[in-house]
């Protein structure tokens, strides 16, 4: 395609781990941080994914309601997440879905960064969540492996910009580059059927930029973007990598995980679609 330049872009991260280990607490603390919103609480979460402005930088997340949506993506072949983020109460260790967890970063080939949450709590142990994890291979950097543990209290709002910090650094590590002079490429992350906007999917960008009036395929439907909003629900007109935005225009809803690729007209959305839809 046109040669353009590819850059650094902002790493995609998912949060995992047992039940009640505090995952949504994490994002909801992670969230306060957001620079550009300030204030606490005060975010509206529109969609199933969200940027975050942070002071060690731009991170987007991605809100998989449980472990059976980051399979049935991947069985898609949708590999949206750069990093993930193993939740582990200090309380409670190592538990069932914190193993599943492990076995589906892991099999997708995803660097995993664990936060020991709940520290404040009286019989927090983070050494034995790490004696624990070293089984499954998650050795510490103090013991002489290679994970980055942080050790967090999502409550009491300790360790968290440490955890920002070290999401940055491992995706320093991995070299994430996208070349947003392109046609947009990207991942829907959900989709449903609006009453007054129709088919409305979330997309992730994963490179190049999308604008309003693309012409696009998404899974076996086409469309033209009619609308995009960003993650707080603003109207935008383009969007670029990374980015989560919620699309308007579809002829269909896709389902989670389908590929959206922008195409040069009208006449080729549809016949791909076409041809899709037929198989
Ligand atoms: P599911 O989405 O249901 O799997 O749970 P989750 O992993 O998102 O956990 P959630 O954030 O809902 O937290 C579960 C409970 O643990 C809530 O009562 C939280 O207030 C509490 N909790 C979360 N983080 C901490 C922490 O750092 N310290 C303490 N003491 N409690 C916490
Ligand atoms: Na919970
Ligand atoms: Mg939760």
């Amino acid at each position: 395609e046109e040669g353009g330049e590819t850059k650094m872009r902002p790493p995609v991260v998912t949060v995992m781990g047992h039940v009640d280990h505090g995952k949504t607490s994490i994002l909801d603390a992670i969230r306060k941080t957001d620079v550009a919103e300030g204030e606490a609480g005060g975010i509206t979460q529109h969609i199933g994914a969200y940027h975050v402005r942070s002071k060690a930088g731009d991170v987007t997340f991605v809100d998989t309601p449980g472990h059976a949506a980051f399979t049935e993506m991947r069985s898609r072949g949708a590999q949206i997440t750069d990093l993930v983020i193993l939740v582990v109460a200090a309380d409670d260790g190592v538990m069932d879905q914190t193993k599943e967890a492990i076995n589906h970063a892991q099999a997708a080939g995803v660097p995993i960064l664990v936060a020991v949450n709940k520290i404040d709590k009286d019989n927090a142990d983070p050494d034995r969540v790490k004696r624990e994890l070293s089984d499954f291979g998650l050795i510490p950097e103090d013991w002489g492996g290679q994970t980055i543990y942080c050790e967090t209290s999502a409550k009491k709002n300790v360790g968290i910009d440490e955890l920002l910090e070290n999401i940055q650094l491992m995706a320093e590590m991995l070299e994430l580059q996208a070349d947003a002079s392109r046609k947009a490429k990207g991942r829907v992350v959900e989709a449903q059927l609006d009453k007054g906007r129709g088919a409305v999917a979330t997309v992730l960008i994963q490179d190049g930029t999308l604008r309003n009036g693309d012409y696009f395929v998404v899974g076996q439907y086409s469309g033209k973007v009619r609308a995009m909003r960003d993650d707080k629900g603003r109207p935008i007109r383009e969007a670029g990598p990374s980015a989560p935005i919620e699309v308007q225009g579809l002829s269909g809803v896709p389902l989670a995980g389908d590929e959206f690729i922008v195409v040069t007209d009208e006449k080729m959305a549809k016949n791909v679609s076409q041809a899709r839809s037929m198989k």
